[in-house]
């Protein structure tokens, strides 16, 4: 087997084999296929797409270029994925409620990557939390927490992370077939059993409209179907932030939030839910989403789930107790002011993008790759879609590092909102697929 044959053949429009998928993401992480290879690959199939059978044997082939954890445990293996969005810490409340009603979950997870946070970024905002660990840390932080948080070793899927930067510098990471066997490669390799894929669309999101997360979410629930994985996905509202909190620290105590004081009318609270509902039903631990949803909000009431997460902070290097005394420990910006609105009415439209990207501006996430995010800058206090305003309210509270950063933020967030008649917000859940 060679790669000038295999890239012959996508050039040729030939469908690739097994076989030849196999080698080539391989060859990707032993080197034996370059670099300049790997990239005409990423342009190749971003032009041309690929057929469902080479998705599915491409998410196979990358998932198998590196280690793949098996567990053995006395419970059902669970994981979830984000498309990714704004102000969504879902997996941070998702896997300790997974964990408190009897399932497992190694949840191998990203950084922020463009304008969306990431949840090891925000983790990362406890202080001492380190997400950086061993297989055999992994397998020991699951099995006595039940869930575990961390970045993914070198070792999970390298196929995909030598593919992914090649994406990344050849404006190939759009291409569906490449984000499906991307996303689920790491997520079979991490073992999991059962899978509950949040894809989201809307102005916040990578996707921008209902139709284009619609055919990315049935894209990934064939695809991991196909290679032995019971998966859903809920296509999910990204046309405004998901909590009312945008940023590392600001979202972890966004998160402390609903676990001590679970309302189920915020959305943040609410999607949680719906995930780990469908997420247990799926494992088979309830016959519906609906059952799972309701044991959910139990183990929410009751701090059960809550004591997962101040376990799983604390076995990760953070302190016992951040549930009950967030503000100890949770670091604060030295600037906080408000962002006056310019006119009166309804918020009318969110540009979700410019607010992630004033985040990013803030510091909160990566212009480079070698960016260290600054945990205590973000939004509060975000204005949703349908809340009336007065001129001079606030829109968001503005957390800044100093005041130069803060005064050029400002005029930005309120760009970000438009002002205008009374109208019905979109919808949470969208649908579901699988
Ligand atoms: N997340 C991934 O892991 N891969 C993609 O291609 C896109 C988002």
């Amino acid at each position: 087997m060679d790669a000038r044959t295999v890239l012959a053949h996508l050039r040729e429009g030939i469908p690739l084999t097994e076989a030849q998928l196999h080698w080539f993401a391989r060859g990707l992480a032993t080197g034996e296929v370059s670099h300049v290879q790997g990239a005409a690959f990423a342009m190749g199939v971003c032009k041309g797409g690929m057929s469902a059978a080479e998705i599915v044997a491409l998410t196979r082939a990358m998932r198998d270029s590196g280690d793949v954890l098996h567990w053995d445990l006395p419970g059902p293996v669970v994981d979830k994925h984000s498309t990714g969005g704004l102000g969504d810490a879902t997996s941070l409340i998702v896997a300790p409620i997974a964990a408190a009603l009897g399932a497992f979950v190694p949840m191998l997870s990203g950084r922020g990557l463009g304008h969306t946070g990431g949840t090891l970024d925000k983790l990362e905002a406890i202080p001492g939390v380190c997400t950086d660990v061993d297989e055999a840390r992994l397998r020991a932080i699951v099995g006595q927490v039940g869930c575990a948080i961390v970045g993914a070793t070198t070792e999970i899927a390298p196929a995909d992370r030598i593919l992914y930067s090649l994406r990344d510098q050849t404006s190939t990471v759009e291409s569906r077939a490449l984000i499906t066997a991307s996303i689920l490669s790491k997520k079979l390799a991490s073992g999991a059993q059962a899978l509950v894929l949040d894809v989201k669309g809307g102005s916040g999101a990578f996707m921008k409209t209902r139709a284009e997360a619609s055919a990315l979410a049935e894209s990934l629930v064939s695809t991991a179907k196909a290679a032995g994985c019971a998966t859903r996905a809920l296509i999910t509202d990204m046309n405004q932030p998901l909590a009312r909190s945008i940023g590392n620290a600001v979202e972890i105590a966004a998160v402390v939030q609903v676990l001590r004081d679970p309302r189920p009318e915020s959305r943040l609270c609410r999607l949680s839910l719906a995930l780990v509902g469908e997420m247990l039903a799926l494992a088979g631990l309830y016959p519906t989403a609906a059952a799972g949803g309701r044991a959910a909000l139990d183990v929410l009431q009751s701090g059960a789930a809550a004591e997962r997460f101040a376990a799983m902070v604390h076995a990760l290097g953070g302190p016992s107790d951040v549930v009950s005394d967030p503000e100890r420990y949770l670091p604060s910006a030295p600037v906080i002011c408000d962002v006056p609105a310019l006119s009166a009415g309804h918020i009318s439209g969110i540009d979700g993008e410019a607010l992630g990207q004033v985040v990013l501006e803030l510091g909160g996430g990566r212009l480079r790759p070698e960016d260290v995010p600054d945990p205590r800058v973000g939004l509060t206090d975000v204005l949703a879609l349908g809340d009336a305003v007065v001129t001079t309210q606030p829109l968001a509270r503005l957390h800044a590092a100093d005041a130069a950063s803060a005064e050029r933020a400002i005029p930005v967030v309120q760009a970000a909102f438009q002002i205008g008649a009374a109208t019905k917000p979109p919808p949470l859940i969208h649908g579901r697929v699988g």
